[in-house]
């Protein structure tokens, strides 16, 4: 099995599907480069067959973007699939990515389809769609929560027919990490030909559990995909956040034994370019992207990261894009990092006893005000009064 782990960004097809998140094509394009300067795998770029919009979105980013696969979402149908191909024509590396439930709700309530006929129109779909394009993913909607058996049967026609990835969609969230792990491992030994596909993970985070669902599915299932949003962008609670699974793939080498491709240092900026696109503000207390994730604020961390980061660091802020780790000075913060912030400020004061004093004076200030900023430690130790 390879020891490479694709990262597949749905930002601009499921992460659109976030309520009040929609795109303009030129926004998109936008993301579709910084994706691609991320070293993203695998670009959804759209569902070209849902609007003219969403088209003309899929075909401009697959003009414009040379190193990733660009991939539109297509449903189970003719139509669908020949407008992917369609939008697809001028990418360099394209994929079509078509999708039918098999769930026993959505097939009865949904589709009011039997299995047998979702059966057929998987395997129709994924012929059609092998005749317009060498790179052919298949997705079971609901896929989780469907008769492994009946699911087995689909995967192994689908890729029968020439298939090269099987994504199994927790499309709800309802999934749980070990039994989603041991879902994909047992739905893999089912499925007689499944050496020959790629498998997936696709979470939705209803639960909290995307990134934790999708990580047991590589390391217990055997999934080399992953399915992912910036900032965990998507439908209701959203999918799997990209950051943090890369993140925990590359600080976990040591368990996941996998490589991933992606360049971290693009990762901030593709955090605060979809925030800034889609108006969704990225809580400050987010793994890897949140303004948080790397400020220090007590004083006993604050001491220790300035003696050795690793105490309090398990990742660098540089390596995901921030400009560098922050210590935000406040009324935890020790003498050591507020010397150390004079220090940076080019402050000398005279002796130790000017120190201890300009720390109290600190101290008290801080016991007043939530952040010290550097223009309050400059007024505090050049003119006491400005701050009293
Ligand atoms: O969540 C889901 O099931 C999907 C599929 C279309 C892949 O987004
Ligand atoms: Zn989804």
């Amino acid at each position: 099995m390879s020891d490479q782990l694709i990262i597949f960004d749905t930002t601009l097809r499921d992460g659109e599907q976030s309520p009040g998140a929609s795109m303009t094509r030129e926004e998109k394009l936008r993301i579709a480069r910084q994706l691609e300067r991320m070293k993203v795998d695998v670009i959804e770029a759209g569902f070209a067959a849902s609007s003219n919009g969403d088209f003309e979105a899929v075909k401009a980013i697959a003009a414009a973007v040379r190193d990733s696969t660009i991939c539109s979402l297509a449903r189970a149908n003719d139509r669908d699939i020949s407008r992917a191909a369609e939008a697809l024509a001028g990418a360099q590396r394209a994929r079509i990515h078509t999708f039918i439930a098999t769930s026993e709700l959505h097939m009865e309530k949904k589709l009011r389809m039997t299995r047998e006929q979702v059966l057929e129109q998987a395997t129709l779909a994924v012929r059609f769609g092998r005749n317009l394009c060498g790179d052919i993913e298949f997705s079971p909607e609901d896929g989780y929560r469907s008769d492994i058996d009946f699911l087995a049967r689909v995967c192994e026609a689908v890729i029968k027919e020439g298939a090269g990835t099987i994504n199994i969609p927790d499309t709800v969230g309802y999934a749980i990490p070990e039994l989603y792990g041991d879902f994909i491992r047992r739905l893999r030994e089912k499925v007689p030909n499944s050496d020959k596909a790629i498998w997936s993970v696709h979470c939705h985070n209803d639960l909290g559990m995307a990134v934790a669902n999708s990580l047991a599915g590589v390391k217990l299932g055997g999934a080399r995909q992953i399915e992912c949003t910036i900032n965990g962008l998507g439908e209701r609670a959203g999918n799997c956040s990209l950051e943090e699974v890369v993140m925990a793939v590359k600080t976990r080498r040591d368990y996941f034994g996998l490589d991933v491709g992606i360049e971290t240092s693009q990762i901030v900026p593709a955090s605060k370019l979809v925030s800034q696109t889609t108006g969704f503000v990225v809580q400050p207390n987010k793994a890897v992207v949140g303004a948080n994730a790397f400020a220090h604020a007590s004083g006993i961390h604050q001491d220790g990261v300035l003696k050795a980061r690793d105490t309090y660091e398990i990742m660098r802020a540089e390596d995901v894009g921030w400009a560098a780790n922050k210590i935000v000075l406040g009324k935890l913060s020790g003498r050591n990092a507020f010397k150390q912030r004079l220090q940076e400020l080019g402050i000398e004061l005279d002796s130790e006893a000017e120190v201890n004093a300009a720390f109290q004076r600190f101290k008290d200030l801080a016991d007043r005000k939530n952040e010290i900023f550097d223009e309050d430690i400059i007024a505090l130790v050049m003119d006491e009064s400005v701050i009293a």
